[in-house]
């Protein structure tokens, strides 16, 4: 009798096309039955995209053909495919899955280190990821994911992104003069976000994330004319003088019709790395408030913490570095939230924020 461990033996050798590790590992293997000579498997994965399921579907059909007297019954679920229209037009790009914009207040609260940490984690659970650095004013994408100075290929008019730690990365900064993006006016950043979104070589991806400048400007505006943005991530830290610029941020979510995936509190207490213990500097909790009026929730609190900081100079996220620690384990955490968010968007067809009162405090 044939027995399940034998089959599972066999599908730990499938990898998730694009990635290095198996199907098992990534835990999306979820079921094995074996009755007479029926094997049913159920897997589900996190792309929509049919031809991960039909690479998946042959590679272990070839796995287990050895099995010659036994028909295998393969489910595979997956995610619905994601909306084809924004408020303001059709996604361009309809080979990526699904848009995040990453937003804060204001600069220098972590919003780029989170976004390059949320993108880490979500490629660590299986999901293509590309995260575009649109902040023309502060660029910091590269050499926080290791590859500043790198120039990327242009293919006649395309661009392809630069590959790092799992992750397509593009930097719209990188791609023009240094210095230059300082005196850029609105249309001008209009524009350059408008081409980017057309020349870059993305190919196919569950999720893209956007580090956008601080604030609520152009690039915002842009981004959202452009493409059906599926979830908006706002970072923070939890001073009270940052709650103004956190209520702007969401504000503008609302009015662009951005569903709010949450707010990350950054620097949200300290702990020592020689004792481990939390000392709470900038007051932790003062987010909830603002959570809730806005209907959303806190996606996690980051502490500050001296590896945070050294991964973001030296290129290798914490989440790369330390993936086991308990902040890497906050960042999955984070990703995982963002992710249901985004699969409850695409299920519903959209968040209703009209129902949002904006602006009570
Ligand atoms: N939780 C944290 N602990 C320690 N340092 C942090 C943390 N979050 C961000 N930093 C550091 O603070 C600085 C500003 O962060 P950054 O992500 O560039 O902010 P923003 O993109 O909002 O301007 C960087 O040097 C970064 O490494
Ligand atoms: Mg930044």
């Amino acid at each position: 009798m044939l027995q399940k461990e034998m089959v599972e033996e066999k599908l730990t050798k499938v990898i998730y096309p694009g990635f290095t590790k198996s199907i098992v590992e990534f835990g999306f293997l979820k079921e094995i039955t074996v009755r007479e000579n029926l094997i049913s498997i159920l897997i589900d994965i996190p792309s929509a995209a049919e031809e991960i399921e039909k690479q998946l579907r042959e590679e272990i059909a070839t796995r287990l053909s050895f099995l010659g007297e036994y028909r295998i019954d393969l489910t595979v679920t997956k995610p619905k495919p994601p909306r084809e229209t924004s408020s303001h037009g059709k996604n361009v790009l309809p080979n990526i899955q699904n848009f995040v914009m990453v937003s804060s207040g204001k600069g220098g609260v972590g919003k780029s280190t989170t976004t390059v940490n949320i993108a880490i984690a979500l490629a660590q659970q299986g999901k293509r990821v590309g995260l575009l650095d649109a902040d023309i004013y502060g660029p910091n994408i590269p050499r926080m994911m290791g590859i500043e100075g790198q120039q990327p290929v242009f293919l006649g008019k395309t661009i392809k992104p630069i590959i790092s730690h799992g992750i397509k990365v593009m930097s719209i900064g990188s791609l023009v003069e240094r210095g230059a993006s300082l005196i850029w006016k609105g249309a001008m950043v209009t524009q350059a976000i408008e081409q980017m979104l057309e020349d870059i070589e993305w190919g196919s991806l569950d999720v893209l994330l956007f580090d956008m400048p601080p604030g609520t400007g152009d690039a915002q505006l842009a981004l959202a004319q452009s493409l059906p943005v599926t979830s908006g991530v706002c970072v923070t830290t939890p001073q009270k003088v940052a709650l103004d610029d956190t209520i702007r941020s969401m504000d503008m979510f609302t009015q662009l019709h951005i569903p709010i995936a949450g707010i990350v509190e950054n620097m949200s207490g300290f702990i020592c790395p020689e004792t481990g213990k939390e000392y709470d500097i900038f007051g932790k909790g003062t987010t909830q408030p603002l959570a809730d009026a806005y209907h959303t929730e806190i996606l996690g609190e980051i502490p500050i913490e001296p590896a945070i900081r050294e991964g973001g100079d030296s290129g290798l996220p914490i989440t790369v570095l330390a993936p086991n620690c308990e902040t890497s384990k906050r960042y999955q955490e984070i990703a995982s939230k963002l992710w249901n968010t985004l699969q409850k968007v695409n299920e519903e067809g959209g968040v209703n924020n009209e129902a949002i009162q904006p602006t009570i405090f």
